[in-house]
């Protein structure tokens, strides 16, 4: 099989790995890609170019196309292609919406009785200033409908930070509501699902702050581990019975089927499990780590899910612990240099994956993003993975490289 595999992070090389790695595919291209996906397979056309991603698959004779951002999924990249014959694995824009407005997620929740935070709707920003400015209950969470990159949401302890949120972000028309504050763990479970059925996978916790203690800014994520032990096997159950296959049969419901991977983002205190958000792909850098440890052919999945055909199939994962680092340039998530030689890469035990996210060839490999790379090892505990990941960074160096040094502290430090 030849895939074609659409966007340039850490996760399409991991798409793309696991395709090869495990026999699912002869070929794998990937657009843009980045320095870390052989030349010959690396397709100079950006996640938007629609047009010519559809001329590329009929050039290459690819079979199955794997979009790997939100943005083109949101903006039809799914319809375009498969209007033009192409199999693509990915939901339509329509059921893009889980993920393209949080307000259409929060109806679909509330409809189909998924736990989520209770919510407020405001029709432009006087009405919600008015809200804000009148409001005895905080911390609130603000959060703009449409996609933002990560910015659309505002984590507000007081009235003060609520209403500069508030300045800074929201446009005077925006769709936007409030939540109520929601305390707990987070972590993320994707499921992937061909309508009906919903299989979900491993639970993975993302590390979204920059510096160790989740302090800082947030970032794209800066590390991940899987399996994250705050999804028990009883949670994960629930997860999957109380979230994904509602929602999977309220979109069918709808009218809208949701083909692809669905992303719940939980939060969990004791027995309570609430969805933040949907996303409508494979999480980054979540799948850097889920993806190591799955058993099976990533490519049958896909198959089993574009045909309909994933009730009766079990999709199981190995007994090992994963965990990625994200290796980031100087200033990120600020302002950062690009074009800065890597080094080091040839002197990491065979064992160790590194997935490229921010990285480009010229003569010899320069970093040419923000998340450069993503350095992941696997073992039989999440200890020992710990030490293998730290292990090995040192020997990779490019100037102002910064990464966090305690991926996994939460599951770390719950054992004795
Ligand atoms: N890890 C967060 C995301 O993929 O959106």
């Amino acid at each position: 099989m030849r895939y074609l595999v659409v966007g340039s992070g850490g996760r399409e090389h991991a798409i793309a790995w696991r395709l090869l790695h495990d026999g699912s595919a002869s070929e794998v291209y990937v657009a843009p890609g980045n320095g870390g996906i052989d030349e010959r397979f690396r397709i100079q056309i950006a996640v938007n170019d629609f047009e010519s991603l559809y001329t590329i698959c009929k050039q290459k004779n690819i079979d199955i196309v794997i979009i790997g951002p939100e943005a083109p999924l949101v903006d039809g990249v799914v319809d375009f292609l498969q209007n033009r014959g192409i199999t693509v694995f990915g939901p339509t824009t329509q059921a893009a919406q889980l993920e393209g407005s949080k307000l259409f997620a929060k109806y679909i929740m509330q409809k189909y009785n998924v736990p989520t935070a209770h919510f407020r709707e405001f029709k432009g920003k006087e009405s919600l200033i008015g809200y804000i400015e009148s409001s005895a209950v905080f911390p609130v969470v603000i959060k703009l409908d449409g996609l933002a990159a990560g910015k659309g949401v505002g984590v507000c302890r007081e009235r003060e930070t609520a209403l500069q949120f508030i300045h800074e972000m929201v446009k005077d028309n925006a769709k936007v509501f409030v939540e109520d504050f929601c305390d707990g763990e987070e972590a993320s479970v994707l499921g992937i699902s061909d309508g009906t059925t919903v299989l979900p996978f491993i639970a993975a916790q993302d590390h979204k702050r920059v510096y160790d203690n989740d302090e800082g800014p947030n970032t794209g994520g800066m590390g991940a581990y899987a399996p994250a032990p705050v999804v028990t096997s009883r949670i994960l159950e629930r997860v999957h019975r109380e979230i994904l296959q509602p929602v999977i049969l309220g979109m069918k419901n709808e009218g809208i089927p949701f083909v692809g991977i669905l992303y719940a983002g939980l939060i969990i205190k004791g027995n309570d499990i609430k969805v933040l958000e949907f996303n409508v792909r494979f999480g980054d850098p979540e799948t850097q780590v889920l993806l190591p440890l799955l058993s099976g052919k990533l490519g049958d999945y896909i198959t089993a899910s574009i045909d309909g055909k994933l009730s009766g199939i079990n999709l199981t994962f190995r007994n090992k612990h994963a965990i990625t680092v994200v290796l980031a340039s100087g200033g990120y998530p600020g302002s950062y240099t690009t074009g800065l030689p890597i080094t080091g890469l040839d002197l990491l035990p065979e064992d160790i994956l590194v997935f490229h996210a921010g990285t480009k060839r010229d003569g010899q490999l320069l970093t040419s993003g923000g998340r450069v790379l993503n350095i992941t090892a696997i073992a039989d505990s999440l200890e020992e993975a710990y030490q293998k990941v730290y292990n090995a960074i040192p020997r990779v160096s490019f100037e102002g490289m910064h990464y966090r040094k305690d991926i996994g502290f939460r599951a770390l430090k719950k054992r004795p």
